[in-house]
């Protein structure tokens, strides 16, 4: 199975290590591949000065092995970006090494944090801030919006690139700016640029429409330098925001209710440094659980944030694995023929919309049928043409996906969307025969 991200055809392939460039679930899978037993290799291929992924991978052997769960992207994001909010140098460890990640570093150094990345290990000396975020990085990265609370919160001002929309979706950020004004920030939108401004941020009570994960993070940091305290009300509950909160009271912040969908921020007049750990990746963790059962082995991971992923081992248990807490980490196999199940994906504690690439592609080798239902974004189903290219059985009927379980799935080259729909034909790829 050919497996290549969406742009020019591969001419030429070099062979690179498992952890080299694009996104490191894909790594993590080759890494767990080529650890134990497998034979997939990790090519990044140079096209006309455009370098792109390529995995191509020769499926059916079944992974065994033991496969460390690194930090997570999506509480180091928005945690790297709370430097800004800093007067003192912090230290992160367990930063995972991703694209996204050094993106961030480069953002911040052109915002004024100086930083060095070691071996998992970040350190930022926030200096004089720049209030700008160029297009040329926010357009590589949606997450640069989320340097908006703590410039605004820290400056006064913030010159912030608009973040398209991708793959999956529109990806707006009403709820961010609307938030913000209330605390008493103006906005204004001027050559793609988002140009927000405020004396001072005032503490407000805010109702979100929607638990929108980064309009939660982005007010959790611009509240915590607020004059007064801010109540967020429909706040978002995922563990990379409590993770985010965490990170904030370590710093001297002043929070309750983390976890909750009320969040009560008092601000406070600075905030220090810390050394943080990040927390480990629960979405890369359910890929790893999700590719012992596709390809019919055994898994044990380390470092795996159990506890975060209720929803998901609920539906692979009910879908026929074993997944179970041991003294030396989280073991997964499974117990039977898998069975298909119907999943509809919910803002956390729910079904996380992350896991909904993967959980279709254990399906799509399951007996019997089930029903994916995507309630967060509009466009999230952008890998079913691909698996049915390997000869999956999946019909769309708006937001929702049928699954009708089939023998088997064949190699076919395939087109990668975003990050999840990469992780969901890996793993189709390593059940496939050949
Ligand atoms: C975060 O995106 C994650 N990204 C996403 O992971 C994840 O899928 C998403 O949360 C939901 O869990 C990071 O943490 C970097 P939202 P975010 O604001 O913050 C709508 C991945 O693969 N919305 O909760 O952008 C929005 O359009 C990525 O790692 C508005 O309408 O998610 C979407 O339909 C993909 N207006 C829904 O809410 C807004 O102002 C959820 O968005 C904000 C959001």
């Amino acid at each position: 199975m050919l497996l290549d991200q969406p742009r020019n055809p591969i001419v030429s392939c070099i062979l690179s290590s498992a952890s080299a460039n694009g996104s490191r679930q894909r790594s993590a899978l080759a890494r767990g591949i080529l650890h134990p037993t497998g034979n997939a290799r990790l090519f990044r291929a140079h096209i006309q000065g455009q370098f792109m992924d390529k995995l191509i991978i020769e499926g059916g052997v079944p992974l065994t092995g033991v496969v460390h769960v690194s930090g997570s992207k999506n509480a180091a994001l928005p945690i790297l970006m709370g430097s800004i909010l800093l007067d003192e140098p912090v230290t992160y460890t367990n930063v995972p090494d991703l694209r996204d990640i050094r993106t961030t570093f480069k953002l911040l150094e052109l915002l004024g944090c100086p930083n060095a990345f070691e071996n998992g290990q970040v350190t930022v000396t926030p200096g004089a801030l720049s209030p700008e975020a160029p297009y040329e990085l926010v357009k590589t990265m949606r997450a640069s919006v989320l340097v908006l609370g703590p410039l605004l919160a820290r400056l006064g001002e913030a010159r912030v690139a608009m973040p398209g929309g991708c793959a999956i979706g529109a990806r707006p950020v009403d709820l961010h700016l609307s938030a913000l004004e209330k605390m008493g920030a103006r906005f204004d939108l001027e050559d793609g640029y988002i140009l927000g401004r405020c004396r001072k941020l005032n503490g407000a009570h805010i109702h979100f429409d929607f638990p929108t994960v980064g309009g939660t993070e982005n007010l959790l940091m611009a509240a915590a330098l607020a004059d007064g305290e801010t109540i967020l009300e429909n706040a978002a509950r995922e563990p990379e925001v409590v993770d985010l909160a965490r990170f904030l009271i370590a710093c001297g912040a002043r929070i309750e209710g983390h976890g909750t969908s009320v969040i009560r921020i008092q601000g406070v007049p600075r905030l220090g440094g810390c050394t943080y750990r990040i927390m480990p990746d629960r979405i890369e963790a359910g890929t790893l659980l999700a590719a012992a059962g596709i390809t019919d082995g055994e898994l044990l991971l380390t470092d795996c944030p159990f506890e975060e992923l209720d929803a998901v081992i609920a539906k692979m248990r009910q879908m026929g694995m074993e997944i179970e807490p041991t003294a030396d980490g989280v073991l997964a196999r499974r117990s039977c023929a898998l069975r298909g199940v119907d999943v509809t994906t919910q803002p956390f504690p729910g079904f996380p919309t992350d896991m909904q690439a993967q959980i279709m592609s254990l399906m799509c080798l399951s007996e019997g049928s089930g029903v994916i239902s995507e309630t967060i974004f509009e466009n999230r189903f952008m890998h079913v043409q691909e698996l049915v290219r390997m000869g999956a059985d999946i019909r769309l009927s708006g937001h929702t996906a049928i699954i009708r379980g089939v023998q088997r799935l064949a190699g076919a080259p395939v087109m990668a969307s975003d990050l999840r729909a990469s992780a969901s034909l890996v793993l189709a790829g390593l059940a496939a025969k050949g």
